[in-house]
């Protein structure tokens, strides 16, 4: 069991403490919430202090997921919705978090993901550009790079999209840099932070280790190991599972901690600064018009979105890699919504 000062030390370890005495509390959704993903989502979101009430959707089994962490004892509440309930689940949600549709079999991209992901990513997003348009989005369903193009694109033919409010969830990248650094290194994750620009998948993932401390010492061929373990990291739990999916408990982890980060920009706390794939001016005259940097969240969701800095000439490499086929991937979404 955890106290709340434990969780959030768990969702926030790089963070100061935050008081929650004046704290708002959200109304949070999860669609998607039967799944492997979504289960101990769940559990991780009823066990954070922002989160007062929790609405659990899928189109299978949510019910029985909601009934069993609601015993769980903090203050929110939770209440679970079935197939034919997706506007009741959405209705005041402030938060809505996507871990919907199909994850990955060995051998597959997460690219040949789209043609299941993206029609149920589009109809949950004209589901929320109906009930809850001021809701902040975050998408974790694959492929990332396309399905946050897709969200965007319906909301704004709903005329409700704000770019400030849709974020896709790279979190995972994060902590996967973080804690493989630190295995190479034996510093401690916790002091191993690593911004992680780009998208989210293999060559478009590019971690900036030459801007941190620990990472900028890691050369050679130990670099290009650890770049490479950072971009394909999540085809080691996919080959492990063996045919039984990708990251739910790793991704689980992540996915309740970047929504606590955007709990906390929405609950008015000052400086919360993690990457994620947003709506993005950076590399937008190079066609790339969603990229993932480093952003400041705050009560209007994306407050600021820092540029990349100064880059390595590994990481230039990288960037020249990423840009083409993440355009690539963001087109392919645009162009289903269109
Ligand atoms: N962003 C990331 O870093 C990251 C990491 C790992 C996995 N993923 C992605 O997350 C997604 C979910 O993965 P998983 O392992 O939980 O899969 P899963 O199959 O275990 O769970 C998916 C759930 O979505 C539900 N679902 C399907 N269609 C739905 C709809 N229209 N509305 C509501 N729910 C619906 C299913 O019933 C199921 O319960 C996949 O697309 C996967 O690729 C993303």
């Amino acid at each position: 069991m955890f106290s709340h000062s434990a969780i959030r030390s768990l969702a926030a370890p790089s963070s100061r403490l935050f008081s929650s005495s004046s704290a708002r509390h959200f109304k949070v959704a999860v669609l998607g919430a039967g799944g492997g993903i979504g289960q101990p989502l769940s559990l991780l979101l009823k066990q954070d202090p922002l989160v007062t009430s929790l609405s659990l959707y899928d189109i299978r089994g949510a019910p029985g997921v909601a009934a069993d962490v609601s015993h769980v004892d903090t203050a929110s509440e939770v209440n679970g919705y079935t197939a034919d309930s997706l506007d009741a689940a959405l209705e005041g949600a402030e938060v809505v978090v996507i871990p919907a549709g199909v994850p990955r079999k060995p051998g597959m991209t997460r690219d040949d993901l789209f043609n299941t992901n993206a029609s149920i990513v589009r109809d949950l997003a004209a589901a929320i550009g109906r009930v809850a348009p001021k809701a902040s989005v975050c998408i974790i369903s694959n492929p990332v790079n396309s399905t946050v193009p897709i969200v965007a694109a319906t909301l704004e033919k709903a005329g409700v999209f704000d770019p400030k409010r849709l974020f896709g969830v790279t979190t995972l990248d994060v902590v996967r840099a973080a804690r493989f650094l630190a295995g190479i290194t034996g510093a401690s994750p916790a002091d191993s932070a690593v911004t992680v620009v780009g998208g989210h998948s293999g060559a478009t993932i590019v971690p900036l280790l030459s801007q941190t401390s620990k990472g900028k010492g890691v050369q050679g061929q130990t670099y290009e190991a650890l770049v490479n373990r950072i971009q394909f990291g999540g085809d080691e739990v996919v080959k492990a599972k063996d045919g039984a999916g990708s990251a739910t408990l790793s991704m689980a982890y992540a996915g309740a901690k970047f929504t606590n980060a955007v709990l906390r920009g929405l609950n008015g706390e000052k400086g919360v600064v993690t990457p994620t794939f947003v709506k993005s001016p950076l590399f937008a005259d190079q066609g790339v018009d969603f990229f993932s940097s480093n952003v400041e969240l705050g009560v209007n969701g994306v407050e600021k979105i820092h540029p990349i800095g100064e880059l390595s000439a590994e990481e230039q490499k990288l960037m020249e890699a990423c840009l083409p086929e993440l355009k690539k991937n963001i087109e392919k979404g645009k162009a289903f919504v269109a």
